[in-house]
């Protein structure tokens, strides 16, 4: 399919432009105030159900496991039910123990992947209940799931997603809300929850309206042939994304490790040579994260902050508006996406094309 490009040179540009009316768009009819609560129309749980669930287990695969993550992590914290992702394809393979009282979710831009929709195939051979976070309405997984959030994204073109990416995460705080509000997630927190996803569209405008700025730092990124991208806890997950969105199309080298694991091997690399990202919300985390950035100054290492203050410890700072602790994470991948993005025409990459990658990929 091919659409409009808008006036943008590139769909990636494109599709980044378009999140704040985006991110309106899956939270558009969802959101009830008199509950403090979420409904989600197509989920096909109803609240005994959500009761009776022990465990919840994403599945995904690149970005989109990326956005599990994140996602789990929103309903371990608002719903008080473990959770965690793993790459669909991962899973499909270990023979992992299938249990009735565990909800799976499977996530998918497309949903047509086939590690994905295979994953989702063996579940339902097994009897488990699966739900489909898709953004592709009528796609494979999403008719195969037993139910699901769509994610509203609109038409995603170029191989690597960002919008999509933006909307799986705050699809993942709705169904976090609502099954919260169903077990121990408080009317307040759910009131504060809400009003904090009402803030997104115009906090995500407010982002791209800094893109100058990230793009005179793309111009001295482009140089690097390697770079570490760290977080903690909820920005490990960001740092992730991150890295993946910047060596798909820029085909830099880039790692992610979670800010405290840098000790235990990735400091050995650290020089001025390779430049480090680092998500730096101004959470419970802070001062890990700020002793995180002294090691890697103390060894020399360059600094891009993700923060919402400057960090003096590092070299440059993008100052990103601030959130609900839970919801930071949506708000600091979008100038990483930027950051990819320019670092990559700096380049003269094939942007919406890059080498070796395909949109979605539906054989094994
Ligand atoms: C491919 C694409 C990625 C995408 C992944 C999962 O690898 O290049 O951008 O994240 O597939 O695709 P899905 O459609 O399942 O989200």
């Amino acid at each position: 399919a091919s659409y409009d490009m808008g006036g943008h040179d590139t769909y990636m540009h494109k599709e980044i432009s378009e999140q704040a009316e985006a991110v309106d768009r899956v939270l558009r009819g969802r959101i009830d105030d008199r509950f403090s609560t979420v409904h989600l129309g197509g989920l096909n749980l109803d609240p005994r159900e959500a009761r009776g669930i022990r465990r919840v287990k994403i599945l995904g695969c690149g970005t989109s496991y990326h956005a599990g993550l994140i996602g789990a992590g929103l309903i371990e914290g608002m719903a008080r039910i473990p959770a965690d992702a793993e790459p669909a394809s991962e899973f499909r393979y270990r023979n992992a123990v299938v249990d009735p009282d565990t909800l799976y979710i499977a996530v998918s831009q497309s949903g047509e992947t086939y590690d994905v929709l295979a994953a989702v195939q063996e579940l339902k051979r097994k009897g488990a209940r699966v739900l489909g976070v898709v953004n592709v309405v009528g796609s494979a997984i999403a008719r195969e799931a037993d139910g699901g959030v769509y994610v509203h994204a609109g038409p995603e073109v170029c191989v690597v997603s960002t919008k999509c990416f933006t909307n799986t995460v705050v699809a993942f705080a709705l169904l976090a809300v609502h099954l919260g509000r169903i077990r121990d997630l408080s009317v307040t927190d759910g009131k504060r929850i809400i009003e904090g996803l009402r803030k997104l569209p115009a906090q995500i405008q407010e982002i791209l309206e800094g893109e100058e700025d990230i793009k005179k730092l793309a111009a001295e990124y482009a140089e690097a042939k390697s770079m570490m991208f760290i977080g903690r806890v909820r920005g490990y997950p960001v740092a992730l994304e991150a890295s993946l969105k910047l060596k798909e199309i820029s085909y830099i080298h880039a790692e992610a490790y979670p800010a405290s694991e840098l000790k235990h091997g990735p400091l050995a690399l650290i020089e001025p040579a390779m430049p480090t990202v680092a998500i730096v919300p101004d959470d419970d985390l802070l001062d890990k994260n700020r002793a995180a950035l002294e090691e890697i100054k103390a060894r020399s290492g360059r600094i891009l902050a993700v923060a919402h203050r400057e960090q003096e410890k590092a070299d440059h700072t993008i100052v990103v508006p601030k959130n609900e602790d839970e919801l930071d994470p949506i708000l600091m991948g979008i100038p990483l996406q930027l950051l990819a993005y320019h670092t990559a025409l700096a380049l003269g990459r094939d942007i919406d094309k890059p080498r070796n990658l395909a949109k979605s990929v539906t054989v094994e």
